[in-house]
Parts: structure tokens; sequence; C-alpha cells
């Protein structure tokens, strides 16, 4: 039977993330849904990149705007983050907080410029009681823009081997 699946990601600085999940739900014909935190980002890329390192310091954890869907309706949840700070950006462990993993099936997905640091191993910790079942790192490229370094065929081949596993 095909599972129920929603592929959810946050993106900020290029939609790098946004782009990898987009193509993971087309492909899977998954619900999608775009985390935005309640108050905006602004200024510089500089900026933000400074922000972010206080924030994920500070274990900050952002308010967020109401979502469609919840991840206890879906069997399969994707979960896309970009790289902040070797971790997971801070709106997405606000996500993970917010929801119930218990039961789920939990896909990890990470963009990064070329340190991806630890930011899985978080994820799956912050997603208490979910299986983690799939994991991919997309490296962009090292300038924080939308160049994407990661071969775009091994991309397309772990999405067609995702679709296997889970319909
Ligand atoms: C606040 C901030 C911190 C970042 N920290 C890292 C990092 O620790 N390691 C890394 O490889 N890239 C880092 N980056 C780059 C992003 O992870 C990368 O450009 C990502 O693909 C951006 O995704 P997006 O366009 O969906 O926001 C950082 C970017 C920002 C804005």
């Amino acid at each position: 039977m095909t599972k129920r699946t929603l592929v959810v990601c946050y993106s900020l600085s290029n939609g790098n993330t946004r782009r990898i999940a987009r193509q993971v739900a087309e492909a899977l014909s998954a619900d999608f849904e775009e985390i935005e935190t309640l108050q905006p980002y602004s200024g510089s890329y500089d900026a933000i990149v400074d922000q972010g390192q206080q924030e994920v310091n500070s274990g900050y954890r952002p308010k967020l705007k109401p979502q469609t869907y919840d991840p206890r309706d879906y069997d399969v949840v994707v979960l896309a983050t970009p790289t902040w700070w070797y971790t997971m950006a801070p709106a997405v462990a606000s996500y993970c907080l917010e929801h119930d993993w218990k039961g789920r099936s939990l896909v990890l997905v990470q963009t990064h410029g070329g340190w991806p640091g630890h930011t899985l191993e978080d994820l799956a910790d912050a997603c208490k009681g979910a299986t983690v079942i799939g994991e991919l790192q997309v490296q962009f490229d090292s300038e924080g823009g939308d160049h994407l370094v990661s071969d775009p065929s091994l991309v397309e081949e772990w999405i067609a081997h995702l679709k296997q596993q889970i319909q």
C-alpha cells in the first residue's frame, strides 16, 4: 500500500532546500509544507549568518506560522533543513519540538555549503520517537549561493531509491 508522505522544508537564503524538497515531493507525489518563522529574518546575508550563530548558540526557538499539515497524519515525513552553524536551522528545531513524532518514519535531508556538521544526528535527536529510514546531504556552494555542488544524478538516484523504499 502506498504510504502517506509529507515533505516539510525550511529554506531561507537561496531556496536551496526548497528546491531539493520540492524535487522529492514531486517525485513522491507527496504533500508539501514550507516552515516559516512568524517574524521574518531581514538584513544582509552576513547579518543573518551572525544572527543565526547567536540563535544556534543560545538554543533560540523562533515562533512559527501555523502549518497546513500535521505529521501525525502521515506514515512518512521527509524533513529538509539548511545547515546553520553545523546543525539544523532554529526554525526546524522549533518544528521538531512542536510535533509528536512517535511512530513516524522520518527521512532527513540537509543542504549545506561544505560543512555539514552534526545536523542529521541533531535532527534525529530532536524528533523523539521517530524512526529514521533515510538521509540525504546535498552540497551547494561554499559562498552561501545557489550553485549545486553535489552531483544532481546522485540526488535523483537517491530520490528514486526512496520512492521504491516507501511506495
Ligand atoms: C545562518 C547560516 C549559517 C550557515 N551555517 C553553515 C554551516 O555551518 N555549514 C555549511 O556548510 N553551510 C552553512 N550555511 C550555508 C547554508 O547551509 C547553505 O547555503 C544552504 O544550502 C542554504 O539553504 P537555503 O537556500 O534553503 O536557505 C549557513 C547559512 C546561514 C544563513
